[in-house]
């Protein structure tokens, strides 16, 4: 910690340096740490959004997430909140048949890109903001994502708050992260970050747990357009030795398995309002309800 008086003279020159820059559509690195405290760059998709959107497409083109997702929430006829959009790759597939789908992204440069893809999707909007700061009334959204989400963990309680704040009651938050325990890509993370004590991917779990999330495992991978594809795309998540030793033993043209994590929490699992069996989405819990109004039964529950 410098000393306050240094500190001082640091900050102001930082400030100097951000009001001289030219004008331009995107406020500095600094502004947007300023803005969103919790925002911390992406450096894969910051660092090259068409690689990695390259990488999107070998996900979509697998098929395996998608189906999971809609298996634990599907999105069809509901409001969708996507926090950390990137350059909104998902949105206009979520639109397609969700009510309405937000995406929220501090990176400005990301956040640009996510509003040109939007633009003509009737459905889809993109604001500024992060998990801490969601720009979204309270219990507005139905269901929440939060695609490869290394903002939530360890520390991220007050992001958990405000997606729960945004959520309605009954409304399904899905984290999607890296499984560590299975694929091929859990292979390369663990031969990339051998020896980094920083990385924790058990605390993760401990955390997700003790915030009374339910974590589903799914094999999922990566089909990539072209073997020379499914090696750039490497690339950009690894390093070149990492890479290369791996790939002296495997075809480049393989699809590569991909282990997901999802970390499902609910928004009612803090205050449970009803001592019946709560079912997943607010549509079964607003049919359940009519049930016992009408007398009718529901399918699926006793
Ligand atoms: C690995 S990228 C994934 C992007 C997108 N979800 C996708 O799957 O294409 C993580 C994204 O989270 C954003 N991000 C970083 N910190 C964040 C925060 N605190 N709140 C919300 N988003 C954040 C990054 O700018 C980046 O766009």
């Amino acid at each position: 910690m410098p000393h306050r008086r240094e500190w001082r003279i640091r900050s102001s020159a930082v400030l100097c340096v951000c009001r001289s820059r030219p004008p331009g559509p995107f406020p500095s690195e600094l502004e947007t740490y300023l803005s969103f405290k919790d925002f911390r760059r992406a450096d894969n998709i910051a660092a090259d959004p068409q690689t990695y959107e390259r990488e999107n497409e070998a996900i979509a083109r697998d098929g395996r997430l998608d189906a999971a997702l809609r298996e634990v929430a599907d999105w069809a006829g509901w409001d969708l909140l996507d926090v950390g959009a990137g350059t909104g790759f998902w949105l206009p597939r979520y639109a397609a048949s969700a009510a309405s789908v937000t995406g929220v992204e501090p990176d400005p440069q990301l956040l640009q890109a996510a509003r040109d893809r939007v633009r003509s999707v009737d459905n889809a909007d993109v604001m500024a903001g992060s998990a801490e700061h969601l720009p979204v009334a309270d219990a507005a959204m139905d269901i929440v994502h939060a695609r490869f989400a290394y903002f939530f963990g360890r520390g991220a309680d007050a992001g958990l708050a405000e997606v729960r704040r945004v959520l309605r009651q009954g409304g399904t938050f899905i984290a999607i992260d890296i499984d560590w325990g299975w694929g091929e890509f859990s292979e390369l993370l663990q031969m990339a970050t051998n020896g980094n004590a920083a990385i924790d991917p058990d605390g993760t779990d401990t955390w997700w747990r003790e915030h009374a999330a339910d974590r589903i495992s799914v094999r999922a991978g990566w089909q990539a357009a072209s073997s020379q594809e499914m090696e750039t795309i490497l690339r950009l998540e690894f390093p070149d030795a990492v890479v290369d030793e791996f790939l002296v033993t495997r075809e480049r043209s393989d699809p590569l398995s991909f282990g997901v994590a999802l970390f499902v929490a609910h928004r009612w699992r803090r205050r449970p309002t009803t001592r019946l069996r709560v079912p997943r989405h607010r549509a079964r819990a607003e049919s359940m309800i009519r049930a016992l109004v009408t007398g009718n039964s529901v399918d699926g529950v006793a």
